[in-house]
């Protein structure tokens, strides 16, 4: 597995990063997930400007343009034997020769990237839907910034894990935010409910797919805040991301959500969406 370190083309095991980087000592650091069809980046751009406003958020220099990430993320994909791919960046503040909290000066970003099979869900998942919690949202304020500093998702993710599900989803407020590692979805007598991309939630790129689905095929849609009473009543939950796609859920705490059953708008999304991506790698073949 060929991986890419301040510069350099390596193998992964031979990457190696100082003890003081500032993303293992602090979390300080951003980075993107994009997944690769075909040997085709999905949606690149998209997460390229996500992580430009990641990193604008969190005051680090983008270290590359945007046509320099292209190309970068393009050598990965082509020195990595798989057709279908997750690739993953991470920029960290770099390492200082000292602990200190404050910036440091004069010094370099890492930039680590490297590559895996993307493993989207198995058509068993697909069919049945899958378990889910919920719990507290029990993270920072800027959610909407991609970082690597996720010990809250990672905690949230384990105990839906310990609990024989495969998401933890997350209320604030009383409102639904969003997944460990997801966005969440609801259908609600025929209606699609998103909430809102403001600091609560990660904007995720699947997320604006599945919008711009519903406007293109007639969905009706809103974007709005959902309580917790209209999470527990729907006729529908779906989780959403670059690896998951569009995801049904079918049991929340223990309940059936709506029949128990993948619901036909989750199966209509899950096909616009599936046709959508051939005919954006179709077209990027041709
Ligand atoms: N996670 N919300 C959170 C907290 C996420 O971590 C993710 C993605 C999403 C969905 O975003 P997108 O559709 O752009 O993938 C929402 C990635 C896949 C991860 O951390 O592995």
């Amino acid at each position: 597995m060929t991986a890419y370190l301040n510069g350099q083309f390596l193998p992964i095991e031979e990457a190696k990063i100082s003890p003081l980087d500032r993303g293992f000592l602090f979390g300080d650091g951003a980075y993107e997930v994009i997944p690769v069809y075909s040997r085709r980046p999905f949606r690149i751009d998209e997460h390229l400007q996500r992580l430009q406003t990641t990193l604008d958020g969190i005051r680090l220099t983008n270290p590359y343009t945007i046509e320099v990430w292209r190309a970068l993320v393009e050598r990965i994909v082509a020195e990595n034997d798989l057709d279908d791919q997750s690739v993953y960046i991470q920029v960290t503040r770099g390492a200082d020769d000292k602990r200190e909290q404050a910036f440091p000066v004069g010094v370099a970003p890492t930039v680590f990237i490297f590559t895996a099979a993307l493993v989207t869900p198995s058509a068993t998942q697909r069919a049945a839907g899958i378990a889910v919690l919920s719990a507290l949202d029990n993270r920072w304020l800027r959610c909407d910034l991609k970082t690597v500093a996720l010990l809250a998702n990672v905690l949230l993710r384990q105990q839906a894990i310990d609990a024989g599900c495969v998401e933890m989803i997350m209320l604030r407020d009383g409102y639904l935010t969003e997944g460990a590692a997801s966005n969440i979805f609801v259908v609600k007598d025929g209606v699609l409910l998103a909430p809102p991309k403001d600091h609560r939630i990660l904007p995720g790129i699947t997320y604006d797919v599945v919008l711009e689905l519903a406007a293109k095929h007639g969905m009706p849609y809103v974007v709005r805040e959902i309580s917790e009473a209209e999470l527990r009543a729907a006729d529908e939950l779906w989780m959403t991301s670059s690896t998951k796609e569009v995801l049904p859920i079918t049991m929340l705490d223990g309940k059936a959500v709506g029949g128990g059953r993948p619901g036909p708008a989750a199966q209509q999304m899950y096909a616009w969406y599936s046709a959508f991506r051939d005919d954006v790698m179709r077209k990027a073949d041709a």
